[in-house]
């Protein structure tokens, strides 16, 4: 079933791999024109020859954290360059586990820089009323860990509870100018990420981890449903929420 045209632009970050990836493919097969972004140039053509509709998605590499001062004019360029935008999904992001006890400061602050300031700087693109289509959305990944934070959630958990509040506060701002703006807060989903996370704790904290799930870990489609979903017009009265996707775990 169609949900978008493909007058409809929809810019996902971390469309090279895991849940971006899965997002920008549905978004393309719904109908919608994806412009791809991530820094891996070969992983995003090879998503796009997978794709359902290969003339309807558009590379755009780029490394968010090397150019986090500019991505306000980044979006403006992209406004420029394809029309007026949809939608934005923001899946790029890295997880890390940390203790109180290793705590780096400068090593948070990259990830604070990654997880919270580079949504930040694209929200700003994107709200400038030039750049977005009226009944548009913008959505982020944010993590189960902002509201249900574990050990070793302190920076990780803590950055996507500030993104999580942070865009709260912007679709308030924002739903009278006609954009609306949403969260998704996954558990653990089978990605790279999770991959890393197994090779750093070990098989048996993935498998204690998993006992927890009801459902099982998801599957990226599980978190791009959702989230295709919020972004079309189906969920024209649906704002300012950060959904937790848990798999009956939260
Ligand atoms: N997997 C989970 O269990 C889980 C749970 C809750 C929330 N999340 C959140 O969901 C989002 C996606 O996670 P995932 O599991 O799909 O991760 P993933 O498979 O590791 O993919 C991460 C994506 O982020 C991109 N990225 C990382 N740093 C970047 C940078 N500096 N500039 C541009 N792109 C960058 C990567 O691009 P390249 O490949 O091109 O480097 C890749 O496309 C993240 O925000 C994560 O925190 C994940």
């Amino acid at each position: 079933m169609n949900l978008f045209s493909r007058e409809q632009y929809i810019l996902v970050t971390g469309a090279s791999s895991g849940i971006g990836r899965a997002c920008a493919m549905l978004c393309n097969a719904r109908g919608a024109s994806v412009i791809a972004c991530g820094r891996n140039e070969a992983r995003l053509r090879e998503a796009q020859a997978k794709c359902a509709s290969p003339a309807h998605w558009h590379n755009e590499t780029k490394d968010l954290l090397a150019e986090l001062e500019s991505l306000p004019q980044w979006v403006a360029a992209l406004r420029q360059k394809y029309g007026r935008l949809w939608g934005l999904i923001h899946a790029a992001g890295e997880g890390r586990l940390d203790s109180i006890a290793c705590f780096e400061l400068a090593e948070a602050k990259r990830h604070h820089d990654l997880n919270f300031f580079a949504p930040m700087q694209l929200a700003r693109g994107f709200a400038d009323r030039r750049n977005f289509l009226k009944g548009g959305a913008m959505l982020f990944l944010s993590s189960a860990s902002a509201v249900y934070p574990e050990k070793g959630h302190c920076v990780y958990g803590a950055a996507k509870a500030a993104l999580a509040t942070a865009m709260k506060s912007v679709s308030q701002e924002m739903a009278a100018k006609g954009l609306r703006v949403h969260c998704l807060a996954p558990g653990w989903i089978r990605t790279p990420m999770l991959d890393a996370a197994t090779k750093s704790m070990g098989e048996s904290y993935a498998a204690r981890e998993e006992g927890r799930y009801p459902l099982g870990f998801g599957e990226p489609e599980d978190v791009a449903e959702m989230a295709v979903f919020l972004l079309s017009e189906k969920a024209r009265w649906i704002t300012g929420q950060n959904f937790v996707l848990g798999g009956g775990c939260y």
